[in-house]
């Protein structure tokens, strides 16, 4: 592999990190970065491939583009500057901040709200917090890389169940009762399979053994619930978690950012304690005042999140009509599982060539023998982007063969 030498470089250290990649290269796993010279949208232009139907972004609510969210951005770039220069606690707090995280507190039900400059910031950042040495912290075998970040990089014994496995859940709570706070975290929606939490058996057996709950709703925001206010919402337990995290950067606009919403002592507790609020810069005014809209547009016409599960709808339908099994869920995320991470891959290739966009994961973000094209559904798709993509998959499936 080429790479630019410089005289006072290192050059046995970049050379062993160009073969590291020349041997994902040959292994197959390297991935590529796509360019895309248009907005995120039910199509884009993709560099190299035009126009292209997009079944992989997290654009849920077709937001990313929405003219409303778009202009808040716009008119806060003028009013506020590029940027905050500076961390909340010195003169980094805005007062779109303010009203950006009590926008977020009302619509995930809590007291109060915190924004971070994303969510893999906030579980990070927030879950330190929360619990320390001498706690413990019981956490879903499948969370998100975010969330096992936030539990290295605290001081809490850390707990795994098999997923969503409630009885091994209760045998760890009922093991740990020494522990000071014990903190159950869970995702809401899981980003691989596209299935829940057990929410109800979790809040129930958080009550019962005296445990806190965590559940970052990243794809559940905007997504589940009759107006799209997240897992609680669809489970009617509104309220009833102790501390929600979440995104801004999938169904609220796309652009960036994330945030935890609990009762107000949590929020200071964290504007007081949490490192990247300390030392890393706030979320720049341009996107909290997009985000801000992206809920005031979701509020005003709660129907987008019907659009959305309509559309989720008709592609496992028609997937399934095509001899496709994706994994079955409630929420946008459909998995089609295909067993080897090449096989994946090249199903993805081979789909982009008919102009359509999905992501092949393979191993190590899956476990091995079990990669999956991952669909998502958006309300930006209309039925000819969706058609055109399922001609394709039908295509793609007589061509290597239905897995
Ligand atoms: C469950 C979950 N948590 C956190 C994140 C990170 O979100 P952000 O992009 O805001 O850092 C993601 C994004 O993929 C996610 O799926």
């Amino acid at each position: 592999m080429l790479w630019y030498y410089h005289g006072n470089m290192n050059k046995n250290f970049h050379e062993a990190v160009a073969s590291g990649i020349e041997e994902m290269k040959s292994k197959g796993t390297l991935k590529r970065l796509r360019y895309l010279h248009s907005p995120m949208d039910g199509r884009v232009q993709m560099e190299a491939h035009g126009q292209i139907v997009i079944l992989s972004s997290n654009n849920y609510l077709g937001l990313s583009n929405h003219p409303q969210v778009i202009r808040a951005g716009q008119k806060a770039l003028e009013r506020f500057g590029a940027g905050t220069a500076s961390v909340r606690f010195i003169c980094g707090t805005f007062s779109v901040h303010r009203e950006l995280e009590q926008k977020l507190a009302s619509f995930a039900g809590t007291e109060a709200a915190l924004s971070y400059v994303s969510c893999w910031n906030a579980n990070t950042g927030a879950i330190p917090v929360l619990a320390g040495e001498g706690d413990v912290i019981i956490s879903d075998e499948l969370n998100h890389a975010s969330i096992i970040d936030g539990v290295r990089l605290s001081r809490a014994r850390r707990l795994i169940y098999r997923h969503a496995d409630m009885a091994e859940l209760e045998q760890l709570l009922k093991g740990s009762q020494e522990a000071g706070t014990r903190l159950i975290i869970t995702d809401g929606v899981f980003s691989m399979e596209g299935d829940l939490a057990p929410l109800p058996q979790i809040v129930e057996l958080a009550g019962k053994y005296d445990a806190v709950t965590l559940v970052d709703d990243s794809h559940g925001t905007g997504v589940m619930g009759h107006s799209g206010r997240g897992i609680a919402e669809h489970f009617g337990l509104l309220g009833q978690v102790d501390v929600i995290t979440s995104t801004l950067g999938k169904a609220l606009g796309g652009a960036a950012g994330g945030f935890v919403a609990s009762s107000a002592q949590v929020i200071e507790l964290l504007t007081q304690s949490s490192r990247p609020q300390i030392f890393s810069n706030a979320l720049p005014p341009t996107i909290a005042a997009s985000a801000l809209k992206a809920v005031e547009v979701l509020e005003a016409d709660p129907s987008v999140v019907q659009k959305l599960h309509d559309n989720a709808g008709y592609l496992r339908k028609e997937l399934r009509a095509r001899g496709f099994k994706p994994l079955d869920a409630p929420s946008a995320i459909i998995p089609i599982l295909v067993g080897e991470t090449s096989f994946a891959i090249r199903m993805s290739e081979k789909l982009l060539e008919e102009g359509v966009f999905v992501t092949g994961f393979g191993f190590p973000v899956v476990p091995e023998g079990t990669a999956r094209l991952r669909v998502q559904a958006s309300a930006a798709l209309n039925r000819e982007d969706m058609d055109l993509a399922l001609e394709a998959f039908s295509k793609v499936g007589a061509e290597v063969g239905l897995p």
